[in-house]
């Protein structure tokens, strides 16, 4: 299943994306930790360089990125074309232009990019420009900040050259509208269907870098900022050890700083696959945990250019593009139940 028939499938079941109906139906609580931690299958791959790896089904975009990598490009500017190809397809509806809006209608854009060097830069709440992607690269290389936010980030971006256009397709309008009939100002984790676009990737070179945008959490409270725009939590590239991003719901990401911990992991010798499994482990077997309620996927890549992804629940996959084959690689998952 693609991304876009899970979105579709989710709001028909009446339940998001951040997990599938069948999931939410299972009452039995999934606690088989070191069962499922035995059965989980390795998905890593030894590399022949370069390759490409995103979150989701999104070939044209890996295409563009590998295109890029293929010319002698470097891995920054593939993740950011990359990137770039799914925020301007408006069908889309988590990503850029045709992203769904906050409960008020706004459609705001959350990115961030980092290279080689550690160097990153994101915006966070950005409205009316499309390519957030490529606002978070100039806030990187053009200014001696990290983050710019709301309406700083969008003057930086139209100082810069960015066309202010109207996000709000009458798609996303018109699903907006159908939400507002039994909205509650509370989130509802169930109907708040998302996902983010993050995209690493190893020039020939082998140097790294990453990337991730998105329009976050649909109907969320205006204002609400997810876990990609935050270094270390929907992305973290260090370019001796590998890198990650994330995709999901950024609250439980940003609570266990999720893409850090995963380069952490592998710093300390576990393979990607082996890292995105512990970093969501360390989400599910919180006490208390609501798993069950929403989803959580994470994709890996070391400097060897081993992959890994993993995910809370069924339906997460992984593009990945490498030796002249662009797949989607379904993730094993955590809630087996
Ligand atoms: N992972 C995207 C978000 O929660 O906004």
């Amino acid at each position: 299943m693609n991304r876009r028939k899970f979105i579709k499938n989710s709001a028909l079941t009446g339940a998001g994306l951040a997990v599938g109906n069948s999931l939410i139906s299972c009452e039995e609580k999934a606690s088989k930790t070191n069962e499922t931690s035995a059965t989980i299958t390795e998905s890593n791959s030894k590399a022949n360089l370069p390759l490409v790896i995103a979150t989701w089904h999104v070939k044209e975009a890996t295409a563009k990125a590998m295109g890029i990598l293929q010319a002698g490009g470097n891995a920054l500017d593939a993740v950011e074309q990359g990137c770039r190809i799914e925020e301007a397809n408006e069908k889309g509806q988590s990503v850029g232009k045709g992203g769904l809006p906050d409960r008020d209608g706004n459609v705001t854009l959350d990115a961030c990019i980092m290279d080689k060097h550690g160097n990153c830069g994101s915006v966070v709440y950005l409205q009316n420009i499309t390519h957030a992607v490529s606002v978070a690269r100039k806030v990187m290389e053009d200014t001696p900040h990290v983050m710019l936010a709301g309406e700083g980030a969008k003057q930086f971006a139209i100082s810069s050259g960015f066309e202010p256009e109207d996000l709000l397709t009458e798609a996303s309008k018109n699903a907006w509208k159908k939400w507002k009939v039994e909205a509650k100002y509370k989130p509802i984790i169930n109907i708040e269907n998302h996902d983010t676009i993050g995209m690493l990737a190893i020039d020939k070179n082998g140097d790294l870098s990453g990337a991730c945008t998105t329009s976050g959490l649909a109907y969320k409270m205006g204002g609400r900022v997810g876990d990609s725009p935050i270094i270390g939590s929907g992305l973290f590239v260090d370019n001796e050890i590998g890198a990650c991003v994330a995709t999901g719901l950024g609250e439980e990401v940003l609570k266990t700083v999720g893409s850090f911990l995963v380069v952490e992991l592998m710093r300390q010798g576990k393979s990607p696959q082996q890292a995105c499994e512990e970093a969501i482990l360390r989400i599910v077997n919180k006490p208390n945990s609501n798993f069950k309620d929403f989803q959580v996927g994470y994709i890996a890549v070391n400097k060897q250019g081993e992959t890994g992804s993993y995910a809370i629940h069924q339906w997460f996959s992984m593009t990945k593009f490498q030796d002249g084959v662009n797949e989607q690689i379904q993730s094993n998952f955590y809630n087996k139940v």
